[in-house]
């Protein structure tokens, strides 16, 4: 017996063989079917732009959506290398351009390899916008700040994007960046153009300096003592490995800011994104469906527990 979920409607795809409404019900020809949830869409990708030695940043066109794809910052796809498997990547662009959809890929495994052998007019499978975002709108008139540990920085980008966009509607702005080393640092020019602004303050630090570094050097928590915000009206967003996420709120803490007021984009291997599979789930959460950002005061204590 297949098991059908009730709650998802069911694959229609409309057979162009049959005239629209032979058949049917009345009022059934003007009625859409309704997208299906586990069907990838046809993309293409229309530029790469390499980071760093594993990391690239893909612009993708979805040709059925002349407009692009409307996303809030935090959310995620996934993305399909045919034959070879679906991962869930963040949404990387600005959410004011739905028509310039980008993804920033750290090739790990079989399928973000796959990903990385793509190239301009190359077609991939894409699924989404899926998940939670960081919550831009209840943050304005605080202090913000956007805290990323190495490929981190890839979801918070979208929420830096708005936030920018709509500057004068926050207090003050910091982004505390750490990578492996410089080179692993991702959207360098960008980076340079934001530490050039006056309303953002710009911190980054490497754990290993090269020759020519001359920034600071120690992990992402380290940089709050020289961030400018007012614990009282600050809102955190943290997104990077785990160990990170965990130092980074104790001392966000440490400094003033409880974790009620600190979201976190967290990751779990995931295989429906829609809340079926049980795949991502973490204590009563799904983070395909409930996250992937979630406040930190409701998940830090689950970030403990090893993923099966
Ligand atoms: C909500 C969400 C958003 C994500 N956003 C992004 C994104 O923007 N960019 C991106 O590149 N990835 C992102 N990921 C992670 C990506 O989905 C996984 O890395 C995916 O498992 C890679 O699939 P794969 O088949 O290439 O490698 P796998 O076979 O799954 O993994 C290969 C090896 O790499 C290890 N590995 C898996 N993930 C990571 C990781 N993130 N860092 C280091 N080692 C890892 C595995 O443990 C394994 O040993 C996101 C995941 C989630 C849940
Ligand atoms: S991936 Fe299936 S429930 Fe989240």
């Amino acid at each position: 017996m297949t098991f059908v979920p009730r709650d998802i409607p069911l694959p229609v795809a409309p057979d162009p063989a049959i005239p629209r409404g032979t058949g049917s019900p009345p009022g059934a020809a003007d009625r859409q079917p309704a997208p299906n949830p586990w069907a990838p869409e046809p993309a293409r990708v229309r530029r790469v732009h390499r980071e760093t030695a594993t990391t690239f940043t893909a612009t993708i066109d979805l040709p059925g959506r002349p407009g692009g794809l409307a996303f809030a910052p935090g959310q995620f796809n996934m993305l399909y290398a045919f034959g070879v498997g679906e991962v869930a990547i963040s949404i990387s662009g600005d959410p004011a351009r739905p028509d310039r959809l980008l993804h920033t890929i750290r090739e790990v495994g079989p399928v973000t390899r796959a990903l990385g052998r793509l190239r301009a007019g190359m077609a991939l499978g894409l699924r989404g916008p899926f998940g939670s975002s960081w919550p831009v709108d209840e943050a304005r008139g605080e202090d913000v700040l956007l805290l990323a540990g190495g490929l981190g920085m890839a979801p918070l980008r979208p929420a830096l994007c708005h936030i920018l966009r709509h500057r004068a509607a926050y207090g003050r702005v910091a982004l505390l960046y750490g990578a492996r080393g410089p080179e692993d640092l991702l959207y360098s020019r960008e980076l340079d153009r934001w530490s050039r602004r006056a309303d953002l303050q710009v911190l980054v630090t490497v754990d290993r300096a090269g020759p020519g570094w001359r920034g600071h050097v120690g992990v992402v928590p380290a940089l709050l003592r020289l961030a400018d915000f007012e614990p009282g009206r600050a809102v955190a967003f943290v997104c990077g490995p785990e160990v990170m996420m965990r130092f980074t709120a104790r001392e966000l803490e440490r400094r003033g800011v409880p974790g009620e007021r600190v979201h976190a984009s967290l990751e779990r291997n995931m295989k429906c994104a829609v809340g079926i599979c049980g795949r991502c789930q973490l204590g009563p959460s799904f983070i395909c469906k409930d996250g992937p950002v979630l406040r930190y005061d409701r998940v830090g204590p689950l970030l403990a527990v090893r993923e099966l």
